[in-house]
């Protein structure tokens, strides 16, 4: 049966499983240590108390972690989205590019506020950046919303994208950009987002690292940028910025 409710992962899974599993591993040497204390197993020594104390903290740092990393995927990210969405005003019949959609948190977002437009998710389909990401995954959550009619979902990378110059009114981006590992391939992709966006057209991008380097090269290009931020989500502090290329 097809799926009726939109569902947009979970960020860097294997992140939060090594979390949840050391935190657990954590949690019972600290509860195993003060039971064997209690029933007089073991003596208390150093060992004994550096088990009991720093396990307990380290187990419960690891758990917060993992909870915080799953609160951000699932309910703060929406709200972030939001508020990039909303530093446009939309006149519905935008072409739409969402660099690295994943599971089509922005493009779905953003094809609800073009009923007469065009959106296209574009991505390399990393599982290890996003839980499940596939062409096949966007495409249900494009259903469950309502909008399949006006999603295109390709395959190809933020640094060489597959695009004519000047084909689209808006490129937004989510939390992608931080994956490229190097400088240079991250100036790449900011070059390639700028390139494919029309005169007159708006890139809104969030990222959690780096977003401020990526304005300032947009600002270099002729952009005018506006910033927001620190947004604490996950573990470092993003920004989000609108920048409009000169009409
Ligand atoms: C953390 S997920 C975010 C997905 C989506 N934007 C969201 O906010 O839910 C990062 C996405 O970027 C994609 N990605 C990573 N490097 C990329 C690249 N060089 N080009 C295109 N997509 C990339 C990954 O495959 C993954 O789907």
């Amino acid at each position: 049966m097809a799926n009726t409710r939109e569902d947009y992962g979970i960020d860097a899974p294997t992140v939060v499983r090594n979390f949840i599993v050391i935190g657990v591993l954590l949690l019972v040497l600290s509860l195993g240590t003060t039971a064997a204390l209690q029933l007089r197993l073991v003596g208390p020594n150093v060992a004994t108390r550096i088990f009991q104390g720093n396990g307990l903290v380290g187990a419960i740092i690891c758990l917060v972690m993992a909870c915080w990393m799953i609160a951000s995927s699932k309910w703060l990210k929406q709200r972030v989205c939001r508020a990039l969405l909303n530093a446009r005003q939309w006149r519905g019949d935008e072409q739409v590019l969402d660099l690295g959609c994943g599971r089509g948190l922005v493009a779905v977002a953003a094809a609800r506020r073009v009923p007469r437009g065009k959106v296209i998710g574009v991505d390399i389909w990393q599982e290890v950046d996003l839980g499940g990401n596939s062409p096949d995954a966007i495409r249900a959550n494009a259903a469950a919303a309502g909008v399949a009619d006006r999603l295109q979902v390709d395959t190809g990378d933020a640094r060489a994208l597959p695009y004519s110059d000047a084909s689209f009114d808006v490129v937004g981006s989510m939390t992608v950009i931080h994956n490229i590992p190097d400088a240079e391939g991250r100036r790449a992709a900011i070059a390639e987002a700028w390139r494919v966006t029309k005169p007159g057209g708006q890139l809104l991008i969030f990222d959690i690292r780096h977003a401020r380097t990526y304005a300032k090269q947009l600002q270099a290009f002729g952009a005018e940028v506006k910033l927001n931020g620190p947004i604490l989500l996950w573990g470092p502090a993003g920004w989000r910025f609108s920048a409009v290329k000169p009409g």
